[in-house]
């Protein structure tokens, strides 16, 4: 390809952390290793091809294990995009991101951030020290997804291990294979390959200019209690002691819960804490009245949203001031 330098994409590449960014003391390690501690220009550096995708403007937001990711830190990072996003001279926006949170803030971006602009996030299941290091090509990867024209108003998407996902529908499913993302139920958007870029499908939803959302400055409290085998109720009443808005049920099956845990929720609700039901099986969607009877109990369900996303879209939801069982089921069935 004969491109001019002067001709390329401008993106931006915002770094936080993350394996991606990770260390070890030795090449043969995998585990054990300091996650956060490469800054993003010898990221950049590593990957001498970047150069031939665009022209980049780089910023360290953070530099940290993605396990310690905060709501303050996504307000930061959604109004930085933002802002980027709306100078004339910046085409698209990459996330390096560790990939234990990399779900959730992906989904938080996909409903606040407010351009049609390319925003990919990216990551790496190896340190960058590692033999077989999996952040270069990512990073290559997420940089011609984002330097796309196919990429503008898809929301916010992952490039990983040579897949695209959508923020909405992506997860983390393996703790050491470098094919860790997943999208379950709705599979991947497509794929890049040594620098193409093949959208097999687009995103249904609402998101990003056409999502009522915007980033919070202060955030509601919302918590995540699973059901499992003989769970009590202290968790729930902890949390409605200690003054939460909302809680994500991380529940068994269908989103069902046992008895004790249904009998604390109505406690819950009946204190005005809202309650949705998500299921912790991993794939498949909580279906509303179906293992549980949310019209009688006042509960909402989750459908295909995964229990930590849920929790992002419950407490933009609160956020924005709805909190009633019927609002915020509108909502779960849009977004
Ligand atoms: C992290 O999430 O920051 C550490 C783990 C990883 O990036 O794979």
């Amino acid at each position: 390809m004969n491109t001019s330098l002067d001709t390329l994409p401008r993106l931006a590449v915002l770094a936080t952390g993350g394996t991606i960014a990770g260390q070890a003391g030795d090449a043969s390690r995998t585990a054990g290793y300091k996650a956060g501690v490469v800054g993003v220009d010898k990221l950049l550096e590593a990957v001498p091809a970047l150069g031939s995708v665009a022209r980049i403007h780089a910023e360290q937001i953070a530099s940290i294990d993605s396990k310690d990711m905060t709501p303050a830190l996504w307000t930061t990072l959604s109004r930085r995009i933002d802002a980027l996003l709306a100078q004339d001279d910046i085409d698209g926006v990459v996330v390096t991101h560790g990939t234990d949170t990399l779900e959730e803030t992906a989904y938080l971006l996909h409903l606040t951030v407010k351009s049609a602009k390319p925003v990919v996030l990216t990551a790496a299941m190896r340190p960058s020290s590692a033999l077989s290091a999996d952040g270069p090509l990512n990073l290559l990867n997420a940089l011609t997804v984002a330097a796309s024209r196919q990429a503008a108003g898809q929301g916010v998407l992952i490039a990983f291990n040579n897949l695209i996902h959508s923020a909405r529908e992506v997860t983390k499913t393996s703790t050491y294979a470098v094919d860790a993302f997943r999208s379950p139920e709705a599979g991947a958007l497509g794929f890049v390959q040594d620098g193409r870029v093949d959208f097999q499908r687009t995103v249904v939803r609402p998101h990003t200019l056409a999502s009522e959302f915007t980033v919070p400055q202060d955030w509601p409290m919302v918590e995540i209690v699973a059901s499992y085998a003989g769970v009590s109720r202290v968790p729930v009443d902890a949390l409605v002691g200690a003054g939460v808005k909302g809680i994500v049920l991380a529940g068994t099956g269908n989103g069902s819960m046992s008895s004790t845990l249904a009998q604390a929720f109505a406690d819950a609700i009946g204190r005005g804490v809202a309650v949705v039901r998500s299921s912790r099986v991993g794939s498949g969607h909580v279906m509303r009245n179906g293992a549980a009877p949310d019209d009688a109990l006042g509960t909402v369900s989750a459908g295909t949203l995964n229990p930590y996303k849920a929790r992002v879209l419950l407490q933009l939801a609160l956020a924005r001031g709805v909190s009633d069982a019927p609002g915020l089921q509108r909502i779960f069935e849009t977004y």
